[in-house]
């Protein structure tokens, strides 16, 4: 294949029908800019200079390129408009860079050469708001430029809505010119086939050309489109090559052109996959991105969403209703209604539904991420287990071991995050607060609810909160004729008015939880504690920790909401 000197790729226009403060070109489809795919087919053809021009936002188109591909030179176009004006600008860049390429070059000593150094050979021009455009096709038209020899070879296609772009003009069959909408005659414009703003100029031509070329126009442009009819009437080779499929060819100028192209690139994203072997349920509903890579017998459920450099393995099912970007899912995973980011989920595991995977979150082979979990900055060992209402952040959960529902890894002070480290084969029980930084064993055991906040020894029983203490009838004293009150008095018989009205309680004078003499007596249960054993209930919840609803709110003037 022929490698062009140089491609220009174009990106200095307004862009002013996308209504938007992001410059056009930075607009994406597929998980990609349309600069971004611009350049993408352009270096494909190993360009030994690729330049882009740019003016609006031009800092941030600038820095977006570079970003892209440190390859480029970027190129500023002046106050000139018009895309004539773009290429030459991009000219006189290049030119200034292959003279000094050649001067650094030059073997010392040796006087410079009579002929000044340029660039010279085949120069591809491009817009940077096509992004459908591929690198195939651009080597097409590369290589009939080169093969005919000619001085200008323009990519056309023919549409039925021909509408504001340049029509071809042809005589005899031979391309004469470009008129633009603007310029046209009416008879010109019923002319469908147009230009795609995509060629191949030699530099020399183009660079003469150039020269030549005014602002006489309706726009007052430069118009590079003008270079075209110069170069036939001076006798040059003057080509078309014209694509069938005008969707190659098709450019971004407002948001539903975005939107029509972002659906026609998915549409041919997933038609790839697809005869690549990957099951697609619902292929109106799954978006891929042009960077994902997914493995042989992956199925995509519908509304499966996957961005970035998602990477998905053999035999792995995503979705239904699943958003996934830069996660790493190994084969044979499956991940159920699930929106993740930054992640990796290792062969065989599962995950959801209702899972969220935030950045370094890392499941083992065969470890499972359940229902309503978060997971943060953490990794879950291999068939380790956080199957449900979790939040696990900032830790290291060993391999075959089981956290319990509910429970929260307690990562933040408020100043600083700590790491909460779990040993292998451990069984924690429901509802469990790790305040970090904490470790617990390898094969320990926590009990339901318990606040872990030293370490655990390996195969230790963890538990936390002091022993349970039940305040016999008061929900009879405090809640009289509610419907708790009267399920609690079907509940315990004739005890209940029994107990009712013997306690003092009852008069509604301050209330004091140990005072349970009256209660003990009216209430079986409570009766058969030991006196020693209410003492001891009694010492373990201090009277500073009674619950609030203890008291009577309208009593105390305190508010319901308060509570
Ligand atoms: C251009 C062509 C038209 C073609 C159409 C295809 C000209 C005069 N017209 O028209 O024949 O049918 O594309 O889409 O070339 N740009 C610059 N600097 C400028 C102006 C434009 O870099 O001063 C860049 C834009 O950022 C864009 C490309 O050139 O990437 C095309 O410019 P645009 O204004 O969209 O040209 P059209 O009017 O669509
Ligand atoms: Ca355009």
């Amino acid at each position: 294949m022929t490698q062009p000197a140089a491609v220009v790729v174009l990106a200095a226009g307004e862009g002013t029908r996308m209504k938007s403060r992001t410059p056009k070109v930075l607009h994406e489809i597929g998980g990609r800019s349309l600069l971004g795919h611009a350049l993408h087919a352009a270096r494909a053809l190993e360009p030994a200079r690729l330049a882009v021009v740019v003016r609006h936002e031009r800092d941030a188109v600038a820095a977006h390129a570079t970003a892209l591909d440190d390859g480029v030179t970027i190129v500023d176009q002046d106050e000139i408009p018009g895309t004539g004006r773009a290429v030459q600008c991009a000219l006189t860049a290049l030119d200034a860079a292959v003279r000094g390429a050649a001067l650094v070059h030059a073997a010392p000593g040796s006087a410079p050469g009579g002929e000044v150094a340029a660039l010279h050979g085949p120069v591809v021009v491009m817009a940077g708001d096509t992004p459908l455009l591929d690198a195939g096709t651009l080597a097409e038209l590369l290589r009939a430029h080169t093969e005919d020899g000619n001085a200008v070879t323009v990519l056309t296609t023919t549409v039925t809505e021909p509408h504001g772009y340049g029509r071809i003009l042809r005589e005899g069959g031979a391309v004469v010119g470009v008129v633009e909408e603007r310029d046209a005659t009416t008879e010109q414009r019923q002319i469908r086939e147009i230009n795609t703003s995509t060629y191949v100029f030699d530099a020399a031509v183009l660079r003469d050309a150039l020269g030549s070329v005014d602002q006489d126009n309706d726009q007052g442009e430069v118009y590079l489109t003008d270079v075209v009819a110069l170069a036939h009437r001076q006798g040059l080779g003057v080509r078309a090559i014209s694509v069938d499929d005008s969707w190659l060819v098709e450019g971004v100028n407002d948001r539903v052109q975005l939107a029509a192209l972002g659906a026609e690139l998915n549409r041919r994203t997933l038609e790839q996959w697809m005869r690549d072997g990957v099951t697609v349920v619902d292929p109106g509903t799954a978006w891929v991105d042009v960077e994902v890579e997914l493995a042989r017998d992956v199925t995509l459920l519908p509304g499966t969403q996957l961005h970035g450099r998602t990477r998905v393995g053999e035999g792995a099912t995503i979705g239904p209703d699943t958003t996934l970007r830069d996660v790493v899912v190994g084969a044979g995973a499956t991940v159920v209604r699930t929106h993740g980011s930054d992640a990796e989920l290792e062969a065989g595991s599962t995950t959801g539904p209702f899972a969220y995977l935030r950045p370094g979150a890392h499941l083992g082979e065969q470890g499972k991420i359940g229902t309503f979990v978060e997971v943060k900055n953490a990794s879950i060992g291999a068939g380790a287990k956080v199957p449900h209402l979790t939040y696990v952040g900032d830790a290291d959960i060993g391999e075959g071991t089981n956290i319990g529902a509910s429970s929260v890894f307690v990562n933040y002070d408020g100043v600083a995050k700590h790491r909460t480290r779990i040993g292998a084969h451990a069984r924690t029980g429901s509802d469990n607060m790790f305040v970090a930084p904490v470790t617990v064993g390898d094969g320990a055991y926590t009990g339901a609810g318990t606040t872990i906040r030293e370490d655990v020894p390996p195969g230790a029983l963890a538990v936390s909160g002091g022993p349970q203490r039940n305040i016999d009838g008061w929900v009879l004293r405090r809640r009289p004729g509610s419907a708790a009150a009267e399920a609690a008095a079907r509940a315990l018989g004739g005890d209940a008015t029994n107990l009712d009205a013997t306690n003092p309680d009852a008069t509604g004078q301050p209330d004091s939880d140990s005072g349970a003499p009256a209660t003990a007596a009216a209430n079986p249960g409570a009766a058969a504690l030991s006196a020693q054993a209410r003492a001891e209930r009694a010492r373990a919840v201090p009277e500073s920790r009674t619950p609030r609803d203890h008291q009577v709110p309208g009593a105390t003037g305190e508010k319901d909401s308060d509570r």
